[in-house]
């Protein structure tokens, strides 16, 4: 996928990262972690919006995504994202870091979705969010991972509580989306 390229414009049209995440909470000087960030499709405006004193975290299992994520960054003169080649499952960035930890249209790909939620509890900070966003089970299936491999809201949210999180708010995010925000438990 290239960045800015004709899949990005269509996909914007149903999922507007900048309304996503200002919808999420996010601001300046806050850290933010996208884990599964992909080529930065929500990591590169999430770097603008946290501005020079915030910092994005980065992770993907794949070093071609992280490559090209690196390369938008520099060309887009971003130097608050530390980007790392990894398995969620078995990859912490830090520890009780970040305001929002973040998955976009990945909880369902993950090998062990249960392991990777483990970890962003304990890279969560106590008063940080965890934001869910993925595609609806339901619905229409022309684009989109196919129906046997997504989660419904209620099997993200039982994972999510799962693993130390209380569910806030479960909500839609355009017409093929849905949006989970958690808290960590105390
Ligand atoms: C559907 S893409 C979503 C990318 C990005 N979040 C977005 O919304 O544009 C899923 C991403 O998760 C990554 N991924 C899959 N399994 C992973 C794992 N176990 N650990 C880290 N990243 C993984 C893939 O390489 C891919 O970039």
């Amino acid at each position: 996928m290239s960045f800015g390229g004709y899949f990005e414009r269509f996909r914007r049209r149903w999922q507007n990262p900048e309304v996503i995440l200002e919808r999420v909470g996010l601001k300046a000087n806050l850290t933010f972690i996208d884990v599964g960030c992909g080529n930065g499709f929500f990591a590169i405006p999430a770097a603008r919006m946290v501005g020079e004193s915030g910092k994005v975290y980065g992770l993907d299992i794949s070093s071609n995504a992280i490559n090209q994520l690196r390369e938008i960054a520099k060309r887009k003169g971003l130097s608050n994202l530390e980007l790392k080649v990894g398995k969620a499952e078995e990859t912490m960035l830090c520890r009780g870091c970040a305001d929002i930890v973040f998955f976009a249209n990945d909880l369902h790909d993950f090998e062990n979705p249960s392991k990777v939620v483990a970890n962003a509890r304990k890279m969560i900070k106590t008063i940080g969010r965890l934001v869910d966003l993925d595609w609806k089970k339901n619905g229409m299936a022309f684009i989109g991972p196919p129906m046997r491999i997504r989660l419904s809201e209620e099997e993200a949210s039982h994972l999510i509580e799962a693993a130390g999180f209380k569910v806030e708010t479960v909500e839609e995010a355009g017409p093929y989306h849905y949006l989970i925000i958690a808290k960590p438990k105390d």
